[in-house]
């Protein structure tokens, strides 16, 4: 059976992430914190037999090693969490410790750019730019330290995607995302995707090697661009 790791398998992102990956049939190694394990008693139940847990922090390098030895993909949820250079450690560590041939697909949101060529509102890098400092003055996230993750994922030689998700919101899958290569693209205007569809997003990115060294920009199917768009092509 085909073997992949999910790391962040406890959040809201992951859970999907393992469902949508056990629905394809592979066996899943997994990396959360030893306190979050307990989210994960229900699937473990039912499919406990195809589910590994790797206990840990997912910047924890020797858990990393353990976790994707001889995984053909990764799903990695970059999480800045705390003044800690926690997503950077995080990407570094899978990047490190993963299969030559491995596919890795790492998550974060628009506010991450490939080329520098993505425009962004006026609104949008004030908010950003409020809530980098306020976190990081709280202690709470370092944003930043997901766009030093995503550079060094940007420069490495892995075959790596970063898919980057607007704004989430709950929900029964609506079907795979569009995608586009920056935020001001039409197609991605009304920046909505569900959180599942994230996921599915991500674990389809596995088998699409199209999106190798890509960072694809994505919204939900069914939103009012992304339908606009379909109506025009
Ligand atoms: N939320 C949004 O609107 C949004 C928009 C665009 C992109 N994204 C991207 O989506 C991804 C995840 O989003 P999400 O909303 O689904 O997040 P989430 O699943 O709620 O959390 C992400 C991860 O952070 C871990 N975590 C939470 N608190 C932590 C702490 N104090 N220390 C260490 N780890 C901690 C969680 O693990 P535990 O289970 O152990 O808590 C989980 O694995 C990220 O890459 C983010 O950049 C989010």
């Amino acid at each position: 059976m085909k073997r992949i790791c999910i790391v962040g398998i406890s959040g809201k992102l992951g859970q999907y992430m393992l469902k949508h990956a056990l629905d394809r049939g592979y066996h899943v190694n997994g990396v959360c914190r030893e306190k979050s394990v307990g989210k994960l008693d229900a699937v473990m139940a039912e499919h406990g037999d195809r589910i590994t847990l790797f206990p840990g922090k997912t910047n924890d390098r020797a858990v990393i090693e353990r976790a994707v030895k001889d995984c053909e993909g990764v799903l990695t949820v970059l999480a800045p969490w705390g003044v800690q250079q926690y997503s950077s450690g995080t990407a570094q560590a899978v990047m490190d410790f993963a299969e030559p041939d491995a596919r890795l697909i790492f998550s974060c949101g628009w506010h991450i750019t490939l080329d520098g060529k993505d425009q962004y509102s006026r609104t949008f890098r004030t908010l950003l730019a409020v809530a980098s400092k306020l976190t990081r003055w709280l202690r709470l996230v370092e944003i930043d330290d997901q766009v030093l993750a995503c550079n060094l994922i940007f420069k490495s030689d892995t075959k790596w995607t970063v898919v980057r998700g607007s704004d989430l919101e709950e929900g029964d899958s609506e079907g795979l995302p569009v995608w586009s290569e920056h935020v001001q693209d039409p197609v991605l205007a009304s920046n909505k995707t569900r959180r599942i569809d994230f996921a599915l997003f991500m674990v389809e990115a596995l088998q699409n090697d199209a999106l190798i060294g890509k960072a694809p920009a994505i919204c939900g199917v069914r939103t009012e661009s992304a339908q606009a768009h379909a109506a025009m092509a």
